[in-house]
């Protein structure tokens, strides 16, 4: 589970993140949806450890990231928008490099290897160096690093941008499975189609503010009808303000 209140994040006298409170139980897909700039990077990256809140509570799994930062972040996996990558690794060795720094070690480690590797369809690529992989295949094996240590909660940064068709049904199909399982995914997107197809409850953040929150169903029942599309819902919701990036992917 992710848990967080009233957390806020300002940059001297700007504030990115203006009170943000949400929750993602076991189970669920939590959509993250807003436009460029609305604040979901710098949330997420408060949520991963990675940046110190100005204000607020995050719980992760139970425990306080300020409390308890090892149980909170070991309890944790976090797939960035722009991940770093070794290029002159193999998959297997980064993948070994990654369980390590999670404390993963021994007889086990190769089994848990190959089972993400097969989980990300990159089994045939384990001894090739990393930068002879794809956009796509990098991205999954970024997901397999996050997911190796068996992770209650994750994070995930815009997962879909510069995907291909297949690469983004693979990864819709891993997330549902993981959630299926009890994992709590918190994903954030600025494209409606994803909010809409993968996520069973969207919280829609809007200049450091969540707008609006609730099951696909109960946003468009908030615009006024359930046969509406999130699209018209969205630009009520947001007065139209913010949507010139948005337009580009619908
Ligand atoms: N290090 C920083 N210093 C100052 N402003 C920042 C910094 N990082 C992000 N911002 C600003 O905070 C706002 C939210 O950014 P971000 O969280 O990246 O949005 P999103 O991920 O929703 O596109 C933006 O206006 C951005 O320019
Ligand atoms: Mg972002």
């Amino acid at each position: 589970m992710i848990a967080v209140t009233d957390l806020v994040k300002q940059y001297g006298s700007f504030t990115a993140v203006d009170g943000v409170s949400l929750e993602v139980k076991p189970g669920q897909i939590h959509g993250f949806l807003g436009p460029n700039g609305a604040g979901k990077t710098t949330t997420i990256r408060m949520i991963a450890g990675l940046l110190k809140p100005t204000a607020g509570r995050i719980l992760v799994n139970g425990h306080d990231l300020a409390a308890e930062p090892e149980a909170a972040k070991a309890s944790l996996g976090f797939i960035p928008d722009r991940p770093f990558i070794y290029e002159k690794l193999t998959a297997d060795e980064f993948l070994r490099f990654h369980a390590g720094l999670y404390g993963i070690n021994g007889t086990g480690v190769d089994g848990r290897i190959g089972e993400m590797l097969d989980l990300f369809e990159l089994a045939r690529w384990r001894d090739e160096l990393v930068e002879s992989f794809s956009h796509g295949m990098k991205q999954r094996l970024v997901m397999s690093a996050a997911f190796l240590h068996r992770p209650r909660a994750v994070l995930v940064d815009e997962p879909m941008v510069g995907l291909d068709p297949r690469g983004a049904r693979l990864i819709k199909d891993v997330f549902r499975r993981m959630a299926d399982h009890g994992v709590a995914i918190l994903m954030s997107t600025h494209t409606l189609e994803v909010a809409e197809e993968m996520c069973d409850v969207v919280s829609i953040i809007l200049k450091g503010r969540i707008i609006a929150s609730g099951t696909v169903d109960d946003l468009r029942a908030l615009a006024g009808g359930a046969d509406e599309q999130l699209t018209p819902v969205f630009l009520k919701l947001t007065g139209g303000s913010g949507l010139q990036e948005i337009d580009e992917v619908i």
